[in-house]
């Protein structure tokens, strides 16, 4: 998400930042722009939404002459793209600038204490309140104002900023947002990643959280929390541009697996808290109404679907309100039973699914509510909902989705916990049980990364048989469906998901010696009878791998290769049980050699019916 670049050097600066940014377009982005110190020390701002090809035409239009300025790439969390809401943002004299990347979670407290100091705010972005900040504590040091401004900040970030107090100087820290500090021969810059600097220095700094940096014309000092100079080894990069932007990952589905513990976390950030209650600021939905649902609809397409399968479970059990899931390309066309009772949630990751924006038209022109579960800020589908819940995994590159579903079984369950709160169906004990668990599994989910090489090995071993069945009974039916569809989509083998309870009624035939079964049990009352049909197919032949949760080693007397997951609430259990599952398809793909970031005939994002 966001990309930054700064420079303080002898060279114009327009040209390098947006070079610089152009090398952080894989990161993904809505908007550009540029803050430069001109040759007089007065601060100039170009910004606009859309691609960096649009920036650098009014940058042609209006050139700026200056040899310190930073500059960013967004993509929009807190308010739409557009040019207002790009960054860098000011204070309001415009003399001190900020680039942001992360997400100031207080920034609403923030926001109402700095208007009551007599700030006006421009833009919808949490990231405004920093200049403001900044502006608040200047008092004749801009390093003083920027270090006090961040003990205000709660959340993530890593920002960069320049001031025409000190037009010598450019500041940046980073916490939770990845920044680095590039060392070129009498030149210096700033980059949330490597590729940005590469083409002036391989001399890096890795900045590690709560470091302040402080470029002027002498070089690089780096502080820590209370102005002490640290030193530090300086990294030399040896890796290409390509291996660099994926962060040393082979493929970006391997690097956006690995990413999952921290979109979990962003995407609970500030709505799930102990002891409060579940805050949706974008969500007016009131609880009168809340109350007067009588049924909802969950439409989406592939991935996104799947998610809803588990959205169902989650909000009958928890909400108590009956939930029908369907795919969208099938629920436009037959006639569905709407009313003013009903409430459509569709899921997107893009926001531009054609099919699922269809179904949410239908379902609005009968008069339905609509929440939209979605990755994109902005996006057709989360402009047209009458709610947003936003998915804030970060842009997802590889077409095979794995962040954005996993953080669509969050705002599955964020929905679900919200309903239930409005409705009275859970007591506050077991709201609060839920959330507790919640909050730990973006650790547990980091646990899971590491069962990375049994199933790796399992891939090596298996990857050439031409079918794979995938069972589980319950929510693990649900993920053995998203695993199931991973499967095909990057490895092209055919694979069928199972209600392990259905096999017998007629897949049972297919398998025979050797035939490759991927079996769920983590559901802990469906356990034993999971077993039962583990044990239905191993008579038969087939060569079972299990996950199960940790303490269920007796399910190694019946496979052939088990992991286990963290324990955690069985309601939850599918964000932790999917991480192998896309793994497996991962290094399935990678030894038939597939490709695995763009698969055959997909696309990501199916804006045609
Ligand atoms: C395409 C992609 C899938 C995705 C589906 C829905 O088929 O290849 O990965 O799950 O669209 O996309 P959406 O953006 O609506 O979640």
């Amino acid at each position: 998400m966001c990309g930054i670049v700064g420079y303080l050097g002898k060279n114009q600066a327009s040209s390098i930042l947006v070079d610089g940014l152009s090398k952080l377009e894989y990161r993904g982005y809505d908007s550009a722009g540029v803050a430069i110190l001109n040759d007089e020390g007065l601060m100039n701002v170009t910004k606009c939404k859309g691609r960096l090809a649009n920036l650098e035409e009014k940058l042609k239009e209006n050139p700026i002459h200056g040899t310190v300025g930073i500059g960013h790439t967004r993509w929009a969390t807190h308010g739409e793209p557009s040019d207002v809401n790009s960054h860098p943002h000011t204070n309001e004299k415009g003399t001190i600038a900020v680039v942001h990347n992360g997400i100031i979670e207080n920034y609403m407290k923030l926001r109402e204490w700095l208007t009551s100091e007599g700030y006006t705010f421009k833009s919808e972005t949490d990231t405004e309140v920093i200049p403001h900040l900044v502006d608040y504590f200047y008092n004749g040091d801009i390093v003083e104002a920027v270090m006090k401004a961040v003990t205000k900040m709660e959340g993530s970030y890593a920002i960069g900023v320049v001031s025409t107090y000190e037009p010598g100087k450019l500041v940046a820290v980073r916490k939770d947002s990845p920044l680095i500090v590039g060392l070129g021969k009498d030149e210096y810059f700033i980059a949330s990643d490597i590729p940005a600097v590469l083409n002036h220095t391989r001399d890096v700094y890795l900045l590690e959280d709560k470091e302040f940096v402080v470029i002027d014309e002498k070089g690089v000092t780096l502080l820590d929390t209370v102005g002490r100079e640290i030193n530090k080894d300086v990294f030399h990069v040896t890796w290409d541009a390509n291996a660099a932007e994926k962060g040393g990952y082979e493929h970006f589905m391997l690097k956006e697996i690995h990413e999952q513990p921290k979109a979990i976390r962003d995407t609970m950030t500030s709505r799930i808290v102990k002891n409060e209650k579940i805050k949706l600021d974008d969500i007016t939905i009131t609880q009168e109404q809340i109350k007067n649902i009588d049924k909802i609809y969950i439409v989406a397409c592939g991935t996104a679907y799947h998610a809803g399968v588990i959205g169902k479970y989650a909000i009958e059990k928890l909400a108590r309100i009956p939930v029908e899931v369907e795919v969208a390309s099938e629920f436009r066309y037959r006639n569905p039973i709407i009313n003013e009772k009903t409430l459509m949630i569709v899921v997107s990751q893009s926001g531009e699914t054609a099919d699922t924006l269809a179904a949410l038209r239908e379902a609005k022109r009968q008069k339905a509510r609509v929440i939209a579960v979605t990755n994109v800020v902005g996006s057709s589908i989360s402009r047209e909902a009458d709610d947003v819940l936003y998915t804030w995994a970060g842009p997802e590159i590889a077409v095979a989705s794995t962040k954005a579903y996993v953080t669509q079984l969050i705002a599955m369950y964020i929905i679900a916990l919200f309903f239930a709160e409005n409705k009275g169906t859970l007591s506050n004990e077991e709201i609060e049980e839920i959330k507790e668990e919640m909050l730990l599994l973006p650790e547990k989910a980091e646990k899971v990364l590491e069962t990375k090489v049994v199933v790796e090995k399992f891939a090596a071993n298996n990857y050439m048989h031409r079918d794979m069945f995938f069972l589980g009974r319950g929510l693990d039916y649900a993920v053995a469906m998203e695993g199931s569809l991973k499967l095909k989509e990057i490895s092209y083998i055919h694979s069928e998901a199972y209600a392990a309870g259905e096999l017998k009624h007629g897949p049972i035939a297919l398998i025979e010696d050797g035939t490759v079964v991927i079996a769920l049990a983590t559901q802990e009352v469906l356990f034993e009878k999971m077993v039962s049909n583990i044990k239905e197919v191993k008579t038969r032949g087939a060569n079972v791998l299990a996950f199960a949760m940790e303490g269920h080693n007796e399910i190694e007397k019946t496979v052939d290769v088990a992991r286990y997951i963290p324990r955690t609430l069985e309601v939850l259990a599918p964000v932790l049980s999917v991480i192998p599952l896309q793994l497996l398809s991962y290094y399935t793909a990678i030894a038939k050699g597939c490709d695995v970031d763009k698969p055959r005939n997909l696309a990501k994002s199916v804006t045609v019916e």
